[in-house]
């Protein structure tokens, strides 16, 4: 069995890390891509749907192959303290690394306006967390000055190593889909080279994420190692969705809190992913995510968080207007584990019955009666 060594060893020559840095990891990457047929019948075309398992990371979401990347690169270059603002996956994920690398490690998140899991992992990792009277993006400029005055190492997705590292999903994902293909990248298969799916779906907050996956998927091509590039489905939530409104949303609002983001950092370079890659950016209400976040729960056994069900959301009304057609391949996204919210997967479901008297008689009138 061969084991898998994390994303800068998997990938090293397709990343441009001096040979000798020390490698801080938690061996991230490498996370299932996985059929969804059930969600696929949902759909009502005939499409080959796959979904890439990211909350399978160490820290429960697709932030730690940047951080292995740009928490590597901070210890490389002598940093001491390192800091990003957060909607909370980034700030789990930095602590993490951060705690492993022995650096200090400060996070700065909208007050009350993080998954109670995130938060628990910053904490529980023993960053300092800062939370401040605004939103992320507030967050976002507060954290560029702090770094720009030399108080500390910024790894935020403006940090080039974070993208650098999530390149590397795009990777796996043409790795993963191999050979044997249906549909349109049917032909390139054939003649014996792996390929990106039609269309990759993935949801947009800072849009870090969409520019680092467009990079690696025009690397490995350009390396001969993909014979073909995927349009490019980005999806914000309606409430939060500056790039699809073509300006920033001052107050932005949505139930999927990882990507309530107004004014993304990586705006043009998200733009540029879509239209060069022939795809779009569009957006989904909490009501779609929340139906993509049930569906996939309850009839694939994938427990994503909301956020990341914007890609699953943005499929479904895909294949509604005709944008996703019979015999193509799509992948989407699933960024987060859904551990990450508890309070959403609670309130989003109809209560647990109270207690029964704890004996087989009232168990089995419950089981009698479909619980
Ligand atoms: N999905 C999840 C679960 C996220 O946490 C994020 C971003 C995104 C999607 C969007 O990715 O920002 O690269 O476009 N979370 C950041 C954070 C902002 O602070 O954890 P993006």
């Amino acid at each position: 069995m061969k084991l898998w060594r994390g994303i800068i060893e998997e990938y090293r020559e397709l990343m441009s890390l001096d040979a000798d840095a020390p490698v801080v990891t938690l061996y991230e990457g490498g996370t299932p891509l996985i059929p969804a047929p059930a969600f696929a019948r949902n759909l009502g075309v005939r499409a080959d749907i796959r979904l890439k398992l990211e909350g399978a990371n160490p820290t429960g979401s697709f932030k730690d192959r940047g951080m292995t990347a740009a928490i590597s690169k901070a210890l490389a270059d002598g940093a001491r303290v390192v800091i990003c603002a957060s909607t909370g996956n980034t700030s789990a994920s930095a602590a993490a690394y951060a705690a492993r690398a022995g650096l200090r490690c400060v996070v700065v998140i909208p007050d009350g306006a993080i998954a109670m899991g995130k938060l628990a992992q910053a904490i529980a990792h023993g960053a300092e967390v800062v939370p401040i009277r605004g939103n992320f993006d507030r967050a976002l400029s507060i954290v560029r000055e702090m770094a720009d005055a030399g108080l500390a190492t910024l790894v935020n997705s403006v940090n080039p190593w974070r993208i650098e590292g999530q390149k590397t999903a795009a990777f796996e994902i043409v790795d993963q889909l191999g050979s044997g293909l249906a549909g349109s990248a049917a032909a390139a298969a054939a003649a014996g080279a792996a390929a990106a799916p039609d269309w990759l779906a993935i949801p947009v907050g800072n849009a870090g994420n969409i520019t680092a996956y467009w990079k690696g998927f025009r690397e490995y091509a350009a390396r001969g190692r993909s014979a073909s590039l995927p349009r490019m489905a980005g999806f914000q939530a309606a409430g939060a969705a500056p790039i699809v409104l073509g300006r920033p949303v001052e107050h932005p609002e949505t139930i999927a809190t990882a990507i309530r983001i107004g004014n993304p950092a990586s705006w043009a370079s998200a733009r540029a992913a879509a239209d060069d890659s022939g795809g779009f950016i569009d957006s989904v209400t909490d009501e779609e995510i929340l139906e993509a976040y049930r569906l996939l729960a309850q009839t694939e056994g994938v427990f994503a968080e909301p956020a990341s069900c914007a890609s699953a959301a943005g499929l479904i009304k895909m294949a509604r207007d005709g944008r996703l057609q019979d015999g193509q391949r799509a992948v989407a996204v699933l960024t987060g584990n859904g551990l990450k919210d508890p309070s959403t997967a609670i309130d989003c479901a109809p209560p647990v019955r109270a207690a029964v008297d704890a004996d087989c008689d009232a168990v089995r009138r419950l089981i009698e009666e479909r619980v």
